[in-house]
């Protein structure tokens, strides 16, 4: 007897939609057809409603340990849940920060019996921890990002020659490199010089992030990642001009890919004027202009995943960078308006519904070596699925909201398009705005 039957379905494969049913059994896809002719424990009429594989989100900050005021590895799988999410991985900005095994063990038992899906865990690497890379990865992790700077001290790779060795040791151990976009010390000159000059609202936030300091740090960590062969991803590509970069460059591109975070496509200078710090974040947003070209290269295969970076702060955080933006943290809570606003999209017509869910489903799970156990629907697959109501219309409020801060960017943001129930490995977690399954049935994915 399987465990669940999904009837009246319109099921998104990667051979297209599939109307009719799919079965589930011990957290696995099984069936998937026209009739089922199956029986089940449980039998779920769709009615005729989407069936899309579980968003697999490379960029979230679930806060834990060290800011728990913020989110915490609970509230944040919770929400990822309510936005069609179903696996995470979980950024090393911690307190203290996450840069080596015995930080990834300590974390493991903190987090532990509290997701509400499945995940893994990066592993800041620093020039004196590029041991820790190997050790890491023998232990499950593999992703590995490569910051300039991180918590409370600079990580020793805004030297070129550091980067190019943890490059070639993450590459020795068949691990991914998450490298972000950016040539810090253009940035925190520009930054310097905006807030001596007194410069210090939204508007200049958004200046102190040069254009030429994306392309340069992409381009340079292009090189650097083809050169070495290191399997590599790169983060928040934000610019018109990183997108004609990378165009240009793709015959380099082989072992790398990008993502684009849904921000950076619905937000910007024009649109979010009013916000201040409820808008700021790190890279920051750009112009309209910008974003159109973020459209186009999701479109053309430029880039080929989205990623949330959900990194949200409290209220009273982000108030006190109301008279002056440089007071408050930058970051803003994404996961859960991310699908939504994509469907949205899909329903006027700027991104295809398959190209959808390829770029946040199945190429993320590809870049993580998940493929095809998460990702995608296909029989053997994880259960790891989202039913979406392609015609539902609602507002984003932030008081709906499953994270632990209820505050988005996107208040009262009309949508069309959004996630009605979740299922992770086949177990019901989110139904019509509810959280229905149980923490800790998230499992930590050894990769
Ligand atoms: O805006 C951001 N906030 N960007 C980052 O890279 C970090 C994040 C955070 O942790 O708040």
């Amino acid at each position: 007897m399987d465990d669940l039957l999904f009837t009246d379905a319109r099921i998104l494969t990667e051979k297209g939609v599939i109307e009719g049913c799919l079965s589930v059994k011990d957290g696995k896809i099984i069936a998937i057809g026209a009739e089922s002719g199956r029986d089940a424990k449980r039998i779920v009429d769709i009615g005729g409603k989407l069936i899309a594989p579980g968003l697999v989100d490379l960029h979230v900050h679930f806060r834990e340990p060290g800011f728990t005021q913020k989110e915490d590895f609970l509230t944040g799988t919770r929400a990822a849940a309510a936005g069609g999410v179903t696996t995470v991985v979980d950024e090393p900005n911690n307190s203290p920060v996450t840069n080596s095994l015995e930080a990834i063990t300590r974390k493991r038992r903190i987090i532990e019996g509290k997701a509400y899906v499945d995940y893994t865990l990066q592993m800041a690497v620093y020039a004196d921890g590029l041991d820790e890379i190997r050790k890491a990865r023998e232990a499950g992790i593999i992703a590995f990002p490569v910051f300039d700077e991180l918590g409370d001290r600079p990580t020793g790779m805004e030297n070129t020659v550091v980067l190019y060795e943890a490059l070639r040791r993450i590459k020795e151990v068949d691990g991914l490199a998450l490298l972000n976009c950016r040539e810090s010390d253009l940035v925190i000159k520009k930054m310097n010089r905006l807030r001596e000059s007194g410069r210090n609202t939204l508007s200049d936030y958004m200046d102190h992030f040069p254009h030429e300091a994306e392309s340069l740090g992409a381009e340079k960590r292009i090189l650097l990642a083809h050169n070495v062969g290191v399997r590599a991803h790169l983060r928040e590509v934000s610019t018109l001009e990183t997108v004609q970069m990378i165009r240009s460059m793709k015959g380099y591109m082989d072992t790398i890919t990008a993502e684009i975070r849904p921000d950076h496509l619905f937000l910007n200078h024009e649109n979010t004027k009013d916000l201040g710090p409820f808008a700021q974040q790190w890279t920051p947003l750009r112009t309209k202009n910008d974003s159109d070209a973020l459209w186009e290269a999701l479109n053309d295969g430029t880039v080929n995943v989205i990623a949330s970076d959900h990194a949200t702060h409290t209220r009273e955080e982000k108030e006190r960078g109301l008279d002056n933006i440089w007071n408050s943290p930058p970051g803003l809570p994404a996961i859960e308006s991310m699908l939504p606003l994509l469907l949205t999209a899909v329903n006027q017509g700027r991104l295809g519904l398959e190209r959808l869910f390829e770029c946040a489903s199945t190429n993320p799970a590809k870049v993580l070596g998940l493929y095809p156990r998460k990702g995608t629907i296909k029989v053997e697959s994880d259960a790891d699925l989202v039913v979406v109501d392609l015609e539902k219309e609602s507002m984003i409020r932030g008081k709906d909201s499953k994270a632990k801060t209820h505050w988005t960017p996107y208040e009262d943001w009309k949508v069309k398009g959004a996630p009605v129930a979740t299922y992770v490995r086949g177990m019901e977690t989110y139904v019509d705005g509810e959280i229905v399954g149980e923490p800790g049935q998230g499992w930590f994915l050894s990769l």
